[in-house]
């Protein structure tokens, strides 16, 4: 199970510095008018809500106690205006406050998608996949949230206040003073609970991101798990986290409950002092009943934004630690990206050479050294070696997924990071290892090599790459759902239909990287027919496993440990009865071998080593 490290939530502070709120501030900023509605809006109902309580004291006071009715119509008419303007504030500020977060969020996630298209691979390599999911889901959500219902309560609960603190001292300002002196004591207590809760919620919530990252390399590796009878190790080790998250929400939940008879405690002993002076005041003929009364509601009024501080300040902590998590995301800048003055040379065609090259995916753990090869313009180079050898590593630099951290790449005599990234990338047609689809249809995914392409055009690319015959079996042909990443396929068939896609790219330099798992004989014919649709036209670099397609290469490049084994024509190879006549000789005798077992009616044989 994977234990976060640079991307811990510990890591993101726990004040509000001044740059992270200028920064969400920012997000606001160009919807400032829905701002100041719905601020205006629970300004207005705030003060409603005294006002109202206010009319209470006056039947109280000007029609029940005199025994009069005369003033009893305005009063009507007063609550009337009141309840109507309250359920015109409601839906204002609900409207706005919906609509805001809703703006913000979708702002934020096209930021974000964006940003992580300019990222490289290798940014991709370290960071889990969940981590990136929860910025762009749950953070933006909460960020949302801060700045709409956050502001919101914020707002409410100045006003709420400041409209029954003024109320009050309407009323009898003597009475109000003392009300007034008790809530700082109810704030202080609030805060400090305020400070306790959020540290446990933020213990909960890193070790919650532990969790999800174990659950998805648990679900997303099910196959894995299961082969290696991982289970049970794993299973404690998710105990040992959900029992700490068990402890971290337990204490959390313990301070919450603690916090609110604290307040009403305190809130007793506010009550019980209105009570008390409010009477002495009363004896004096110095304070109506009604104003008594009319103080005690003004006292639960004032409280209500009190017992829900912790709360608010719970939800605006996480929100700053999405906030902060999510601009980290924003910040990280594209370790790879195009040099200043790069440019778009019009075509890849042209020799490529690597010329002393260095490569390593970590430190002091080197690919490839001093690797030095040219390949001719429209020449098919097959690559053979065992696993971990360094023969996608070779491609992806082709691809400039990474680039070279010694010598230099050149394509056409020119170093290659002197041409934009889209430019390369846009010319290259590849078909990898474990083929990428995305969810849609047969028709959409080849597409995806040529967004202008006519639908005439992808059935020819489907005919030249082969997938023809099986698309057709489908029920719907074209029109067919490739399931998510395309799980409906098999491996074999999801080569086609990238090969489609390489070929319907019409690309300058072509990239198969051939599927290491067993595909069945006719597939692999009609593989192999479709390449030669992109080898006639491409420089191709083929990683090749099966003897048919490194037959067919140009030239054969045997790698080892990074190092050029052997590297010439098949027929120069196998003259040489080195590496590469010791793995024809063995692939050969395994063909042999699967010929014979097909014959004795088994449908695969071994693989083909390496
Ligand atoms: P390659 O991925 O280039 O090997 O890794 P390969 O020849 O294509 O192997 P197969 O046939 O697909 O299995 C070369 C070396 O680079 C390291 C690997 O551990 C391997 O030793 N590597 C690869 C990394 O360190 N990080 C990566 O992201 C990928
Ligand atoms: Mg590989």
């Amino acid at each position: 199970m994977p234990d976060p490290t640079w991307f811990e939530e510990e890591e993101f502070g726990d004040v509000l510095d001044g740059r992270t709120l200028r920064r969400i501030l920012g997000l606001v900023r160009p919807h400032w008018r829905h701002v100041a509605g719905f601020i205006l809006a629970i300004t207005i109902i705030s003060i409603l809500e005294s006002w109202f309580t206010f009319q209470g004291k006056r039947i109280v006071d000007e029609v029940i106690v005199p025994q009069d009715t005369s003033a009893l119509r305005e009063i009507l008419i007063t609550y009337l205006i009141i309840v109507f303007g309250f359920a015109l504030g409601v839906f204002t500020f609900i409207y706005l406050t919906g609509l805001l977060g809703q703006r913000i969020q979708y702002e934020l996630r096209q930021r974000l998608f964006h940003h992580l298209q300019t990222l490289s691979l290798a940014y991709f390599d370290r960071t889990p996949v969940g981590w990136i999911m929860s910025r762009l889901t749950s953070d933006t959500e909460r960020i949302a949230e801060l700045v709409t219902w956050g502001l919101l309560d914020t707002t409410w609960a100045v006003t709420n206040m400041l409209a029954a603190a003024s109320f009050m001292m309407i009323i009898n300002w003597r009475l109000a003073l003392v009300v007034l002196a008790v809530m700082p004591v109810l704030i202080a207590v609030a805060l400090w609970f305020r400070q306790k809760i959020v540290l446990q919620f933020r213990l909960s919530r890193r070790i919650n991101s532990i969790i999800t990252g174990a659950l998805n390399e648990n679900i997303t590796g099910v196959r894995v798990v299961k082969a290696l009878t991982r289970e049970r190790a794993n299973l404690r080790e998710f105990r040992v986290h959900t029992d700490d998250m068990y402890r971290a929400s337990y204490r959390a939940h313990w301070l919450a409950a603690l916090f609110l008879p604290l307040v009403q405690l305190i809130s007793a002993l506010a009550l019980s002092l209105i009570v008390l002076r409010g009477g002495q005041l009363a004896l004096e003929g110095a304070l109506t009943i009604g104003s008594i009364q009319a103080f005690i509601s003004y006292l639960i009024i004032m409280l209500w934004p009190i017992q829900d501080l912790a709360r608010v300040f719970a939800s605006l902590q996480q929100a700053v630690a999405s906030a902060e998590r999510t601009f980290s995301l924003i910040d990280t800048q594209p370790d790879l990206a195009d040099r200043p003055g790069a440019y778009d040379p019009g075509t890849l065609k042209g020799d490529i050479e690597f010329d002393d090259v260095d490569f390593q995916y970590e430190p002091e753990k080197p690919v490839l050294q001093g690797f030095s090869l040219t390949v001719r313009q429209g020449e098919t180079i097959a690559i053979v070696g065992p696993t971990g050898a360094g023969k996608t590593s070779i491609v992806n630099l082709v691809c400039r997924f990474y680039e070279p951290g010694g010598g230099a790449i050149r394509i056409n005599g020119v170093d290659y990071t002197r041409f934009t990234m889209q430019a390369i990338q846009s010319r290259i047609g590849m078909v990898l290892q474990t083929p990428q689809l995305f969810s849609g249809t047969i028709l959409e995914n080849i597409r995806y090599g040529s967004l202008g392409a006519s639908d005439d055009e992808v059935y020819e690319a489907g005919r030249l790459a082969g997938a023809d015959d099986f698309v057709q079996r489908l029920e719907k042909g074209y029109e067919s759902g490739v399931g998510e990443g395309g799980v409906l396929l098999s491996t074999g068939q999801k080569q086609l239909i990238s090969l489609a896609r390489a070929i319907l790219s019409q690309p300058d330099i072509f990239i198969m990287d051939e599927a290491t798992s067993s595909v069945d004989t006719l597939t692999e014919a009609l593989i192999q027919q479709g390449m030669e649709a992109l080898m006639k036209r491409s420089t191709t670099f083929v990683i090749a496993h099966r003897l048919s397609t490194i037959r067919r290469a140009d030239r054969i490049l045997v790698l080892q440990d990074g190092r050029i084994e052997e590297l010439g024509t098949h027929r120069e190879l196998l003259r040489r009865r080195g590496h590469y006549y010791r793995l024809y000789t063995r692939q050969f005798r395994e063909q042999a071998d699967r010929v014979w077992d097909s014959w004795n009616g088994a449908t695969t044989g071994p693989a083909l080593a390496e």
